[in-house]
């Protein structure tokens, strides 16, 4: 644990503030700027750059994405955001009829793309589940509410405005036993958290910004399709790096729509755009060195000490304890929201407040007085 704790000090001794806002931006560990510089100075002079050389770079953070994840890196893809992701997959599958449920109130991106499919498409429908006062989504809730006709089922893992975070095991077993898709968002959870091999297999989709948890760069995300779900999707975009011929420059012009291996036919265009992979493979290098499994226990204990300290008298807590992941929500009973985010931030605390909530997110490079100095500001409200 020391171990760890030297990595990440170093990786984070530049940070200005107590940084409790991962939720928003993760913060990319130092090591970054040497990737991202390597990759600069092949912006500013190209000369004599070996096509092998940027062709194949994708490979390495798709490489990183299977490691973390367990799974195998033809089964990765990358993309630009959450919305592509779903996007791709509904336009992946709706040649056939698709009926898509989502909840009320989810982050857009796992609206929008199947709000949207709806409109254009006469095969695809879409149901809004209000949770209707119901904490979260749970098998016997869905049993009850979901329409028939589901196909798909698309939700957020950790949501970005509560912290709830679902049952995957429990509502994947329900969905499994009806043959639905099961998209799962894991944007605001993975990174601070691990997902088990039994998880991921009742998953048929993941879909994750590489921005937040991940420590990443903004401006990409990666996707997951499980093998099952593979037979059934036929890649809707036409990319000359993904198909087959791109390998060997002198073979561009022999036009192929067959594509490379695994779900490569999925990879957003210019795959290989180097300042970001620069910055997600240092990102990705670091969680793999510490190891997701032991970041999550890290939080854990970060968020556990925050619950079992923080005034009940001044706040509710929206966030319920069993079913959290990292991200802690507050609402002060009788604070000023904005004499609290001024304290906050005089006291070098940087956290979101969204409509009067406090949102805090707790990752590894935080320390136990980053809580401490928090529950003080806190409490002094
Ligand atoms: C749950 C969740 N999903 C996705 C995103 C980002 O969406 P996109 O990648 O479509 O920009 C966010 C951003 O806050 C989020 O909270």
């Amino acid at each position: 644990m020391n171990m760890m704790r030297e990595i990440v000090s170093t990786e984070y001794e530049d940070l200005k503030s107590i940084y409790l806002n991962a939720a928003y931006f993760g913060p990319s560990p130092k090591r970054c700027r040497r990737y991202v510089e390597k990759s600069l100075r092949h912006e500013l002079d190209p000369s004599y750059s070996p096509y092998d050389e940027w062709y194949y770079r994708p490979e390495k953070s798709r490489k990183q994405f299977a490691e973390l994840l367990g799974v195998s890196a033809e089964d990765i893809f990358h993309a630009c955001s959450v919305s592509d992701i779903n996007n791709l997959i509904i336009h992946a599958l709706s040649p056939t009829t698709q009926h898509v449920t989502v909840i009320e109130k989810d982050y857009p991106s796992n609206v929008l793309p199947f709000m949207l499919a709806q409109e254009r498409q006469n095969s695809v429908t879409l149901s809004r589940l209000n949770l209707n006062g119901e904490i979260l989504p749970t098998a016997s809730w869905l049993e009850k509410n979901l329409p028939k006709e589901t196909t798909i089922f698309c939700c957020s893992w950790v949501t970005f405005d509560t912290g709830k975070k679902v049952d995957i095991l429990e509502i994947g077993k329900f969905l499994k036993s009806r043959n639905i898709t099961f998209i799962v968002d894991v944007t605001q959870g993975l990174g601070g958290l691990a997902i088990t091999s039994e998880e991921l297999s009742y998953i048929s989709a993941i879909s994750c910004a590489s921005y937040k948890w991940m420590l990443g760069p903004y401006g990409h995300a990666f996707g997951y399709l499980s093998p099952e779900l593979q037979k059934k999707l036929k890649h809707p975009n036409a990319n000359w790096l993904t198909s087959k011929n791109s390998k060997i420059v002198t073979s561009l012009l022999e036009y192929t729509t067959d594509t490379l291996p695994g779900v490569r036919s999925f990879d957003r265009g210019q795959t290989a755009n180097l300042l970001t992979l620069g910055c997600l493979e240092g990102a990705l290098e670091f969680l793999l060195e510490l190891g997701l499994k032991n970041i999550q226990t890290y939080n854990k204990n970060l968020s556990s000490f925050f619950y079992e300290n923080y005034s009940t008298k001044k706040y509710d807590l929206i966030t319920p304890i069993e079913n959290s992941g990292n991200i802690v929500c507050l609402k002060g009973k009788n604070i000023d929201s904005l004499q609290l985010e001024k304290d906050l931030r005089d006291q070098d605390i940087d956290v979101s407040i969204r409509e009067g909530n406090i949102r805090i997110s707790f990752h590894v490079y935080n320390e136990r007085n980053h809580v401490e100095h928090l529950l003080k500001i806190l409490d002094s409200q």
